[in-house]
């Protein structure tokens, strides 16, 4: 890590990231299992693994017993063919690594955003910025899956904990752009959203559950955005500025459902699983790129080295 007048920059490496995650959640009880076939074997209804917890299906619906136990972490090799029109942006790649842990039945919420919290700030682990992580919580469907005041509620003590107030969005069901005008520039903190985000499955009935979102403010950002660059932009510039520089980083899934999506993405046709989940997925690339303060995947050491030789012995520059 080095510090500059203006912002400190995490350098982390990949083979760092990886071990410091699988460490992490060893050290609260999980078995580490190794990356499953990238071809799966016993899973007719895809050609690559797409998650993380694909490999993990059979236990989280009750219809095996996993041999490592009910808590599992590992960094899974994946080809998710959804996102493959993405690919050639500055985070979409082809093949990825997940960095996934799983409780089947062992432990949910209040554990996982603990434990999220833990790993990302604590200085014996990524010792993060908590003012540049931003959270979100799934806003309900307006049937029968409330809204995750339950998350929301636990993120907020982890973030008093820390000693920060932790604005929620004022409305559950306000978008970013009315709660910025709301809020007068201030960014919620913990923030509500739909199912298009905020509930995640497989594009077909399977497992399913609300999830919570993490994002980080890019490092070279100031922390005080909210004051020194939102209040000069409109508000569909403000909504694509944090767009741009408060990215993803990974999201829990509270995984308590067999259901689907219907055509607005919230869910349907909802049963209970025989044990409520935690999956929860960082894609490592993505990962290491934000919290290194890069812009792109390929300024990471997965690629950098390759990329300066393939330019120096073609003469050419990327
Ligand atoms: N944790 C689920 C996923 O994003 O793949």
């Amino acid at each position: 890590m080095f510090q500059s007048k203006f912002f400190i920059v995490y350098m982390v490496t990949a083979n760092q990231l990886r071990k410091l995650y699988l460490d992490f959640h060893k050290s609260k009880g999980h078995s580490i299992i190794p990356s499953s076939p990238l071809v799966p074997k016993e899973d007719p209804t895809v050609l690559f693994n797409t998650a993380g917890m694909q490999p993990i299906i059979p236990y989280l619906t009750g219809l095996a017993t996993h041999p490592a136990g009910n808590m599992l972490a590992n960094s899974q090799k994946c080809i998710r063919t959804d996102d493959i029109l993405e690919v050639g942006d500055n985070r979409h790649l082809t093949f990825f690594e997940m960095l996934g842990n799983w409780s089947i039945g062992a432990y949910f919420k209040k554990e996982i955003i603990e434990w999220s919290m833990e790993f990302l700030t604590s200085k014996d682990w990524l010792g993060l910025d908590s003012n540049r992580l931003f959270v979100t919580v799934y806003q309900g469907n307006g049937r029968d899956v409330d809204v995750d005041s339950e998350a929301a509620a636990y993120w907020q003590s982890e973030y008093t904990k820390l000693g920060m107030e932790a604005l929620v969005g004022p409305d559950y069901s306000q978008s970013l752009e009315d709660t910025l005008k709301t809020n007068q520039n201030r960014v919620s903190r913990i923030r509500t959203m739909s199912g298009k985000d905020n509930w995640w499955g497989l594009p077909y009935k399977g497992p399913c559950g609300p999830c919570s979102e993490m994002y980080y403010l890019l490092p070279d950002q100031p922390i005080d955005f909210e004051t020194s660059i939102l209040p000069k932009l409109s508000v569909q510039e403000r909504v694509q500025w944090i767009d741009d520089n408060i990215i993803e980083i990974g999201n829990n899934v509270f995984m308590q459902y067999i259901g689907e999506k219907d055509g607005d993405k919230e869910p349907v046709n909802l049963s209970d699983m025989p044990s409520k989940n935690i999956d929860t997925g960082l894609g490592f690339e993505r990962f290491l790129t934000v919290i290194n303060g890069y812009k792109t995947v390929y300024e990471t050491d997965l690629f950098a080295t390759t990329l300066a030789t393939v330019e120096k012995y073609s003469k050419s520059s990327l």
